[in-house]
């Protein structure tokens, strides 16, 4: 499988802010979340890769089989493929090794939460908006040690089952990350609370 994805980057403008990997949602671009990205932290290096997976035109990062129903084959590989295309844009782009921050919406935040169970090594951190548990592994022992992560839901959404951010949060929480749990009256659309929290998580 190719790690090669078109994507988008923007050099960053402040040295002092963390390079951010947008991850979109399902039927995204590489697009999607430029706005959000200079929202969340401006002067961030912005690298926004376009999912390759087209289902039925609506682009994503990895195959499902039906709505929360993942190819979890294709799931291992992607995430493998995208870690290795994180590896080279990285190293391209004059960025240090594993600095990048994960922001993802929805399919993005779950090929965010695969990468910090499945290569850990790829992330500082990750902010994930409407994730859900998609891989039931814990990340390994001490694998994800000093890496923070925010996981914002809603409580009212209608694809994420309630008790899956939680979980999702045990099972990287076992390889050492420190992670936040934030709920908002919301569905699977984001808040301007789901902004303010990703805002203050990122200016830490
Ligand atoms: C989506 O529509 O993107 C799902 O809710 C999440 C996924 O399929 O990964």
């Amino acid at each position: 499988m190719s790690s090669t994805y078109h994507h988008l980057f923007e050099p960053g403008r402040d040295p002092t802010k963390p390079p951010l990997l947008l991850l979109h949602g399902t039927g995204g671009d590489e697009h999607s979340l430029i706005e959000l990205g200079h929202a969340l932290s401006p002067g961030s290096a912005l690298l926004s890769p376009r999912g390759d997976v087209n289902e039925h035109g609506a682009l994503r990062f990895f195959r499902r089989l039906a709505e929360g129903v993942f190819d979890l084959e294709d799931v291992e590989r992607r995430t493998h493929a995208l870690a290795d295309f994180l590896e080279a844009a990285t190293k391209r782009h004059g960025l240090s090794s594993g600095s990048l921050v994960a922001v993802g919406f929805s399919n993005g935040a779950n090929i965010a939460g695969t990468l910090l169970q499945l290569r850990p090594e790829s992330l500082a951190g990750a902010v994930l908006f409407r994730s859900m548990v998609v891989l039931e592994r814990p990340a390994p022992a001490n694998s994800l040690q000093g890496r923070r992560v925010l996981l914002a839901n809603g409580s009212v959404d209608p694809l994420v089952p309630p008790e899956h951010p939680a979980r999702l949060a045990e099972l990287l929480k076992a390889g050492g990350a420190d992670v936040a749990l934030r709920n908002f009256a919301a569905g699977h659309n984001l808040t301007a609370g789901d902004v303010s929290a990703a805002q203050e998580f990122l200016r830490k």
